[in-house]
């Protein structure tokens, strides 16, 4: 078996201007256990980026952290910078429920609302104040469109939102995500529960949104990861070992751990 020097890092930087999001030395703790041991990684905007690594190298756990989704967990600490336009999100004086208008996500299961595809989209809208229906008709129309679900609803707009297929409700729940307009999208294993022609389709969706949005991804698929991403980080118990341009983790990674990871020698 191969033993690996895991204190060697090879990890890329962007020049400032390009920064849509940016961690220093972000630490996570559950309890006594450091899960996350003090990543600086910086996410470059209008890019895909694919955090990969083994089963509990903390990839949702880091991901989670960037928009305070770890809040939630009682024994959860989280130490270290977060920085989004100059402002470091994960201090204790933040808005959350505001920065998350800038920092959305898309979870692993479709999770709608047991409401309708239109009221899913709508709801946060009509509790932020938005009454007029057409407001509300041209959020629900762009969104739709802009997660290419539009022309397969727009008739039925009206029922359950749990009357779609799993691949449609997760694009209805990006759509949700983007209505409020994000810089960042962030997706853990958004393909996870798809077929492979969903999965597909919501490449092509990550695509044709990156136009507008900074988007980062957990994914366990290496094809996934190779196809959709611009640049991929791999991650390894709690750290950042190495994080570069996509074809180059894949085809000329420069540590051997991530080689062997990628080409599934490892882990
Ligand atoms: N809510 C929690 N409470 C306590 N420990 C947790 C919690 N969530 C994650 N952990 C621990 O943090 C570490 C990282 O877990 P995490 O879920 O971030 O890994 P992951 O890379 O997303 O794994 P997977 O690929 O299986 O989803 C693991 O040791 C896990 O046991
Ligand atoms: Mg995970």
């Amino acid at each position: 078996m191969t033993t690996y020097n895991w204190d060697e890092k090879h990890i890329i930087r962007f020049p400032e201007k390009n920064v849509a999001l940016e961690t220093k030395d972000l630490h996570v703790y559950y309890g006594q256990n450091e899960s996350i041991k003090g990543i600086d990684m910086q996410f470059e905007k209008n890019k895909i980026t694919a955090l990969i690594g083994p089963s509990g190298s903390g990839k949702s756990t880091y991901l989670r952290s960037l928009n305070r989704m770890n809040d939630t967990i009682d024994i959860a600490r989280v130490t270290g910078e977060i920085l989004y336009e100059g402002v470091d999100v994960n201090r204790p004086d933040i808005n959350v429920y505001e920065m998350r208008k800038h920092i959305g996500m898309v979870f692993q299961r479709p999770n709608p609302f047991a409401k309708s595809i239109y009221r899913n989209i709508t709801f946060a809208h009509e509790r932020a104040g938005v009454k007029d229906k057409k407001v509300l008709d041209e959020i629900v129309e762009t969104s739709l469109k802009q997660a290419a679900l539009w022309d397969q609803v727009k008739d039925d707009l009206h029922k359950s939102a749990f009357t779609l297929s799993g691949g449609q409700q997760q694009r209805l729940c990006i759509a949700r995500a983007i209505s409020v307009k994000p810089d960042i999208l962030l997706m853990d294993e958004p393909a996870s529960a798809l077929d492979p022609i969903a999965t597909m389709q919501l490449e092509e969706t990550m695509l044709e949104l990156k136009k507008n949005y900074t988007i980062i991804i957990v994914t366990h698929n290496m094809q996934q990861a190779a196809r959709a991403s611009d640049y991929t980080a791999f991650f390894y118990l709690g750290d950042l070992i190495e994080y570069d341009e996509t074809i180059k983790i894949f085809q000329n990674a420069q540590l051997q751990s991530t080689s062997d990871y990628v080409s599934g020698r490892f882990g």
